[in-house]
């Protein structure tokens, strides 16, 4: 790869003088856009150190005409996966540290960059700068880094394989668009689920996808029904493109971008549905409550992506007429690795240890939930001796996926004995579906801002029935 990187600077060096008319004439392209969407274009890890910063235009440049898009982006993770807190954290304390002392996971002291702040990663600057320091890895997935994606390298987007070409042609979805600034191609590519699966599937290196969000959309429903990730998280509505924009669209491209961290998309992503097996209950006698759980609103599993990290866990209480709360956990389905799917505080991410320098690690507990014996919907990852990992670059193995597939119905039943002494007269069964980001014990442990393990409701569902004396 350094091979074609130096013939290209070459041809660079060649080419000067064409180079300088060209600026002369009114271009601002580097000599590194010299690559152009003809040729092949190095993808991946290939890709690393192939561009200058300089080849790239500031947020803020396109802001200035694209106003609107501009403050939907700063609003969004996209523009926040450098900076954000938790991300610092996992990638200065524990990924580089443990690249520089595990050969086999050291590709990702640049790799995370290949997603998190790709112009940094196309730059060759990685480590970037730390966050804050208003480089351009601050501005993380910036606009043109997307509007310079012109396609992606063989036949399954992962690993930030997309395939880039800076310079003053932006890639967009539409035909003959006029701008003053810039010259606009229309790219298929750009409405295309592939193009997200770029960033949005991830393998680990044992091989492991640890990121899977756009395989599991091409294995579901909304694949079939032709609905890319664009409908759901840049939906169209009414706008203009630009401040001076030639007309209203009534498809404007919004660029939400809303996902785990904005609570109204969370809000309903499950519906639940109770009812106990029958409507007169006994005391001291056995009944069956279920609860169905439906994914009415993802295009993938929930949860998805970071899914080492993500919690969804379902607790279900029963409260007697006189007040008194039970907790009722759920009933095992025997399925292989199950122990994974029901909450527990056994000691876990052991592995954790070795970038921190902490031989022997005692581990977190697990789940860290209010109550164990709850269902939770989970991925379960695994480090090399099958310990439990938050740290999916460590991924040697996952268990059993127990997650909620796009439009997957899951039934959870509860066999409960009612006690002897419980309250005659009306009893209310209650669910509360929750989700959190990112587990507590583990958040806590690495001074993560308590907004990263806040517990948001996602649905909650409840039924009745009556205890009566025989
Ligand atoms: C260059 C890599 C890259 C591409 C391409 C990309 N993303 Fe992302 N995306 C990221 C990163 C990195 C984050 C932020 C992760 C973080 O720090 O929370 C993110 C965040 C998101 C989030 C918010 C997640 C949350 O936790 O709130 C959504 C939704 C999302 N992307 C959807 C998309 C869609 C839809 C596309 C395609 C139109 C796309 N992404 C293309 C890298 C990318
Ligand atoms: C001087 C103002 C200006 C600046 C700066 C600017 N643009 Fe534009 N851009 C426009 C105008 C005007 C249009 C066309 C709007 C229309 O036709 O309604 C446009 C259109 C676009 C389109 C739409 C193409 C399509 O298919 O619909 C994209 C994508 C785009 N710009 C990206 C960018 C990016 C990325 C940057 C920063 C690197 C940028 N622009 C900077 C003015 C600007
Ligand atoms: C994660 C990648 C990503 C980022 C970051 C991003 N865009 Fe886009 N943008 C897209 C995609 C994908 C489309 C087309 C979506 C489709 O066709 O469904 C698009 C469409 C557009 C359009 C055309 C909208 C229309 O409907 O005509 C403009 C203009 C634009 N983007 C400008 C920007 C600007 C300015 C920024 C930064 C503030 C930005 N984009 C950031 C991916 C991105
Ligand atoms: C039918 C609508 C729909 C489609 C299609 C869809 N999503 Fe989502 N997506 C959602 C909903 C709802 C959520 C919130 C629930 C959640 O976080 O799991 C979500 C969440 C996300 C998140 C946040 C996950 C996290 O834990 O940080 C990302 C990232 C994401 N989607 C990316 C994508 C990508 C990439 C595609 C296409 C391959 C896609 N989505 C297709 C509806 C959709
Ligand atoms: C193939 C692209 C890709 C690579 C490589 C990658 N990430 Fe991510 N990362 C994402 C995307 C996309 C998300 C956000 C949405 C989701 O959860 O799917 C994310 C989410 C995260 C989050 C969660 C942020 C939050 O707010 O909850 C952290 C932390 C993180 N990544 C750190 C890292 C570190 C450290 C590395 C390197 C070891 C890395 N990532 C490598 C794409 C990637």
């Amino acid at each position: 790869m350094s091979r074609m990187i130096s013939r290209r600077r070459r041809t660079a060096l060649m080419f000067l003088p064409a180079f300088l008319l060209l600026l002369l004439s009114g271009w601002s392209t580097g000599p590194s856009a010299l690559i152009t969407e003809q040729e092949p274009v190095p993808a991946g890890d290939a890709a690393h150190g192939i561009y200058e910063y300089e080849d790239f235009e500031r947020a803020k440049k396109c802001g200035s005409c694209h106003s609107d898009i501009y403050q939907q982006w700063t609003r969004a993770m996209m523009s926040q996966a450098y900076v954000h807190h938790w991300d610092e954290i996992e990638y200065f304390r524990l990924a580089v540290p443990h690249a520089e002392i595990k050969p086999k996971v050291a590709g990702v002291k640049d790799g995370c960059n290949g997603c998190h702040a790709p112009v940094s990663f196309l730059a060759g600057d990685t480590p970037p700068p730390p966050p804050g320091e208003g480089s351009f890895a601050d501005e993380a997935v910036t606009c043109d880094l997307c509007h310079t994606i012109v396609g992606f390298e063989g036949e399954t987007p992962y690993n930030y394989n997309y395939q880039v070409v800076p310079g003053r042609r932006k890639q967009g979805p539409r035909e003959g668009i006029e701008s003053p600034e810039h010259i606009t191609v229309k790219n298929d590519f750009l409405s295309q689920a592939d193009f997200c699966g770029t960033c949005h599937n991830e393998q680990s290196p044992w091989g492991v996808w640890v990121k899977s969000t756009h395989l599991e959309w091409s294995e579901g429903p909304y694949a079939e029904d032709g609905v890319p990730c664009q409908q759901c998280h840049m939906p169209p509505a009414p706008g203009r493109t630009a401040k001076m924009g030639s007309q209203v669209y009534q498809d404007l491209r919004q660029h939400l971008f809303h996902g785990a961290h904005v609570e109204s998309k969370l809000k309903g992503v499950i519906e639940l549905v109770m009812w106990p097996d029958m409507d007169e209950l006994v005391p001291g006698e056995p009944m069956r409550l279920s609860v169905a759980l439906f994914n009415q609103k993802a295009g993938h599993k929930v949860p998805t992506g970071s899914a080492e990290e993500r919690q969804l866990w379902l607790e279900v209480e029963a409260v007697a007429a006189d007040g008194r709360v039970y907790h009722l956990p759920v009933d095992l389905k025997g399925f292989e690795g199950e122990e994974h799917s029901i909450t527990s505080n056994a000691p876990a991410y052991q592995d954790m240890g070795e970038p921190l320098g902490i031989p022997d690690f005692a581990g977190l507990p697990r789940d860290d939930t209010p109550f164990e014996g709850d269902r939770i919907f989970s991925l379960p990852y695994f480090d090399e001796q099958g310990r439990r990992t938050i740290m999916q670059w460590n991924t040697a193995s996952q268990g059993t996926d127990y997650r909620i597939g796009p439009r997957e119905t899951k039934i959870e039943t509860y066999t409960w004995t009612l006690p002897d002494d419980i309250a005659l007269g009306e009893i209310t069964f209650r669910a509360t579906l929750n989700y959190r980001k990112l587990v507590k014990s583990v958040g806590e442990y690495l001074d993560v801002p308590a907004d990263e393990m806040e517990i948001i409701v996602m649905n909650t569902g409840v039924t009745r029935a009556e205890v009566v004396d025989w």
